[in-house]
């Protein structure tokens, strides 16, 4: 009997970012990044290899993917087998609890969950390390799903040399994020092209690679001194500066809508009123804002002026991946 494994891994929102490939193959980032894994938002994948099958066979949500959607999953599957000499194609069936291409990185769990249900299930024993390697290469930002808390993806310079590890784990204060949930709109352009763009045409790019750096530095200080104020200052800015990336490309994309103006305008009038909170967006037009738990009443109820009350989704830290073997 061929046996089927299940994982479950949270999504993460970079608090300092990666946006640009340094080898589109390996999936090696031209800098580091830090994350917070939240508890919201995952994915739950079993995937089963089984000589009976003529193809891969991918569920998502119910629905019978089509071969072209599934190509990106059965190149990450390819690699399954090479890795572990299995050679059966594979029935896959995701349950996804994030909004998909939006910006919420559906890509991370995504890519986190398969890699440890497509691993285990091939025969591999991966270590937490070697499973955020092979996470990597189905999406950068999976690299850093596989773990729980804060997480720092280190941008290596080959195969063996970038993963991502816990830098705090549980979480012990408080901080949380409030994704809002805008209208879900087609992206103008996939982050894989986006970061293409930017490092090709930005003359910003060199700016941005070094600035990270100490971005990283600040950002890692900050969690440890668990300095809410600090670690927001550092998302916000560097946010901005993925997005000025964008904006200094040739030619010129960006994903903001107006509503992503108007969530990030919110944010900023709070914080002049005294309200400890900071934005952070990603490859969509969502906003995340990080705040206190304390804060996320009067956050919500201070956005509920432009937002309906269910496109404001609390989230805390959330846990690494878990995977079982039925
Ligand atoms: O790996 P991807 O394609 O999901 O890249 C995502 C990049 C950002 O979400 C914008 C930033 C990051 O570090 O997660």
């Amino acid at each position: 009997m061929a046996k089927t494994v299940t994982a479950k891994a949270h999504t993460n929102i970079a608090l300092v970012k990666y946006w640009g490939k340094k080898d589109a193959d390996l999936m090696l980032p031209q800098n580091g990044s830090i994350s917070l894994t939240l508890d919201h938002f995952y994915t739950q994948t079993s995937v089963t290899f089984a000589t009976q099958l003529t193809a891969d066979e991918i569920e998502f949500n119910g629905q019978r993917l089509t071969a072209q959607k599934a190509a990106r999953i059965s190149q990450f599957l390819d690699l399954v087998r090479q890795q572990s000499g299995q050679t059966a194609y594979a029935k896959v069936v995701t349950e996804n609890h994030v909004p998909t291409s939006a910006g919420l990185a559906s890509s991370a769990s995504g890519f986190a969950a398969l890699a440890g249900a497509a691993s285990r299930a091939a025969g591999l024993q991966l270590d937490l390390t070697d499973l955020s390697r092979l996470a990597r290469r189905g999406s950068g930002s999976a690299t850093r799903s596989i773990f729980g808390g804060f997480v720092e993806w280190h941008a290596g310079h080959d195969d063996a040399s970038s993963y991502a590890e816990v830098l705090q784990d549980p979480v012990d204060w408080d901080i949380q994020m409030i994704a809002v949930v805008l209208k879900a709109t087609q992206k103008p352009i996939s982050s894989t092209a986006g970061m293409a763009r930017v490092v090709q045409t930005s003359p910003y790019y060199p700016a941005w690679v070094q600035t990270a750096e100490a971005d990283l530095k600040r950002m890692r200080q900050a969690i440890a001194a668990r300095d809410l104020q600090q670690v927001g200052q550092i998302a916000e800015t560097n946010a901005m500066r993925m997005h000025a990336l964008n904006l200094s490309a040739e030619p010129a994309f960006n994903y903001f809508t107006a509503e992503t103006l108007t969530a990030i305008q919110a944010v900023t009038d709070l914080r002049s009123q005294g309200v400890n909170c900071y934005y952070t967006l990603d490859a969509g037009p969502n906003v995340k804002i990080i705040c206190a738990g304390q804060d996320t009443d009067v956050i919500k109820t201070a956005l509920q002026q432009y937002f309906e009350p269910e496109q404001l989704i609390v989230a805390k830290p959330g846990p690494g991946i878990t995977i079982t073997e039925n």
